[in-house]
């Protein structure tokens, strides 16, 4: 039987918080999570889109409780703001969805200088998690951690000495950053376990959808043709941003959801169809290749698990 956004139980008392929200699966993971009761806290690039996206929301929803905070997740010292801004909030985090991302796009490097796909996609969402850990671990209910990654991921080859190669390839970098996603995921769930937290972190990825990820790096290249073929493209093979929202929302909210696994449609090449548990590459089960990105990680953004933990 497939799964929809209609089987997540209710969610009142549970607060949420989104990456991406004003977009694609961001909007819509978001979306589910308020209809259902969530209190959602909106953490997009930019105060102006995502207060947009929260009037969208608002007309559509019947009682939302939503708010937006300003978080670039390229650039360390917004998302220390924003972070600060979460913990004046709420004293609680739920489930949070790292969900926003970068393809495939012309060199460019972040605020703190770092390669811009690794540094949003990866070392962004590292440094939000750390800083809402006690947040996470403060609740009498397990949280969850949910960390967007790509089937790109299989692509990726990280040596954690060189996190970002000179040497740059648009591709190569994106699923780089994309196995990144998932041994974080994977080792964020093994460090909570070791220090009896009960939180549990798991990895997703949306198949194949239909959203603006495609089109930013021909745009930003000033390619007309390219962003015309990944319109025909997503026309015909890709599935709406709502479905490819689905394995996020199933990790997010499902009981007995265990953690380091890893979720995605079971549909064609998986690139559509219902949130079902697959195997990632096995690359990102290298238990010492995930203990060294974390260390990396933790120089690179200067955050720190054992030092986040209450
Ligand atoms: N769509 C697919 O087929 C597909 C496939 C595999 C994986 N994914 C993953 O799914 C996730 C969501 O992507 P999507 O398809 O929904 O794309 P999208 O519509 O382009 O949404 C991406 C979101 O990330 C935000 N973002 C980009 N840079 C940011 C930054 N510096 N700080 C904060 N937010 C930033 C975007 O904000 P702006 O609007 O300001 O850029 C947008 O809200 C990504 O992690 C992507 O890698 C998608």
């Amino acid at each position: 039987m497939s799964w929809t956004s209609d089987n997540i139980d209710p969610l009142d008392d549970t607060t949420a918080l989104v990456t991406g929200p004003d977009s694609g699966i961001g909007y819509q993971v978001t979306k589910a999570l308020a209809e259902h009761g969530a209190t959602v806290i909106m953490a997009a690039k930019t105060e102006q889109q995502g207060q947009e996206a929260r009037n969208d929301l608002e007309t559509k929803i019947e009682t939302p409780d939503l708010s937006v905070i300003e978080c670039d997740l390229g650039d360390l010292e917004s998302i220390e703001t924003a972070t600060t801004n979460v913990h004046e909030q709420t004293d609680t985090l739920d489930i949070l969805c790292n969900n926003a991302g970068v393809m495939a796009l012309p060199y460019q490097e972040t605020a703190d200088g770092f390669e811009y796909q690794m540094g949003v996609n990866h070392l962004g969402h590292f440094a939000l998690t750390l800083q809402l850990l006690p947040l996470l671990t403060a609740g009498e209910q397990q949280s969850r951690v949910i960390t967007q990654s790509s089937g790109m991921h299989e692509r990726g080859q990280i040596d954690p000495t060189d996190l970002m190669p000179e040497e740059y390839d648009r591709w190569q970098a994106y699923a780089n950053s994309k196995l990144a996603n998932i041994l974080f995921a994977y080792e964020l769930d093994r460090k909570a376990k070791t220090h009896d937290r009960d939180l549990v972190s798991v990895a997703t990825h949306p198949g194949y959808a239909d959203t603006n990820l495609q089109y930013r790096g021909p745009k930003q290249d000033g390619n007309r043709i390219k962003t015309a073929i990944m319109r025909i493209m997503g026309y015909l093979f890709a599935q709406s941003p709502a479905a490819g929202a689905l394995p996020m929302l199933y990790a997010a909210t499902e009981t007995g959801i265990d953690g380091r696994t890893y979720w995605g449609p079971d549909g064609l090449m998986n690139m559509r169809g219902s949130p079902e548990q697959q195997q990632s590459s096995d690359q990102s089960y290298d238990t010492v290749l995930a203990q060294d990105l974390w260390e990396q990680s933790e120089q690179l953004t200067g955050c720190s698990f054992t030092e986040s933990l209450p």
